[in-house]
């Protein structure tokens, strides 16, 4: 069958499943799974998809129809440029926490040795270790699954010599914070909102890593109290937070005697991020 047939025939198919983009999807899909590239897909009109290769899109298709998102579907994800495995106990990572990188090259954030907490895939990390050739970080997850697929794309992405991994509840492992800054994405959603979060979210992120207790902020309040608690002078955190939550965790930080307070805008121009000095 020709390529410009079957995007069309698809592209009516998926019409009913609420998809934002279905031609999007069609055409990501064709790249990854056949390695067919955009220019190829649109400009070869000749192009054509053997009967195998459709039967193996149809599988992608139907578990598509079932809310399950690519990235869980194609065990892959991009984040900024970098590629990553996942999988059913990794969160995908999302374009919003791409912010968090930009603050820390734009704001000139001394990023020589990093602990970041709550790493699932490793996404931030091994982000900010390709740009910082010649930092540290250790990366932790209470999900040893998690700690491995971050290994795992660490080595793919050629940072692993500049990590340790560690699979421990935030800060509890940890008796000394010799880092210049502690950054993470932890779970923020409020406990009774899971259940109105998209399919795709809800159904295929691990809960672990989308709930933030009753009020949402449980993780922000146990890692600063530990950092109140181990001590310790000349320390930067950065945060994601939710788009609401500004307020709420700047209050948390100046009771934990953080000074500096900043909140950073994600690209649609939500709150999304606060960095706070102790
Ligand atoms: C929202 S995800 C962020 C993952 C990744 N940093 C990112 O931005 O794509 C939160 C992560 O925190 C981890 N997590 C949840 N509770 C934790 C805890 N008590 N200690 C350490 N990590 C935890 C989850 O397993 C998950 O990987």
């Amino acid at each position: 069958m020709r390529v410009s047939h079957y995007v069309k025939h698809k592209l009516k198919s998926l019409k009913h499943y609420g998809l934002e983009n279905p031609l999007r999807e069609i055409r990501y899909i064709l790249k990854e799974k056949l390695n067919l590239s955009y220019e190829e897909q649109i400009f070869n009109k000749d192009l054509v998809i053997s009967v195998h290769e459709i039967l193996e899109l149809e599988k992608i298709f139907e578990e598509r129809k079932k809310k399950k998102p690519l990235s869980k579907i194609l065990n892959k994800s991009y984040f900024r440029d970098i590629i990553l495995s996942v999988n059913e106990h990794t969160f995908s990572p999302r374009i919003d926490t791409e912010v968090l990188i930009d603050i820390l090259i734009e704001q000139k954030i001394n990023c020589k040795n990093i602990l970041e907490l709550g790493t699932g895939t490793g996404a931030l990390s091994i982000s900010l270790l390709k740009h910082y050739k010649t930092a540290k970080s250790i990366v932790t997850d209470i999900s040893k699954e998690a700690i491995y697929i971050a290994k795992k794309n660490a080595i793919f992405n050629n940072t692993v010599h500049q990590m340790q991994f560690i699979c421990c509840d935030w800060l509890s492992c940890f008796e000394n914070l010799n880092f210049d800054i502690i950054i993470s994405n932890p779970p923020y959603v409020k406990r009774s909102e899971i259940k109105f979060l998209d399919d795709e979210v809800k159904n295929y992120d691990p809960l672990i890593s989308l709930d933030g207790g009753n009020d949402g902020l449980v993780s922000y309040r146990k890692i600063l109290d530990s950092i109140k608690k181990i001590g310790k002078k000349n320390l930067i955190v950065l945060f994601e937070i939710g788009f609401d939550q500004a307020k709420q965790v700047t209050n948390i930080m100046k009771e934990h005697n953080f000074k500096k307070i900043q909140i950073f805008n994600d690209y649609c121009n939500l709150p999304r991020c606060i960095l706070g000095k102790v």
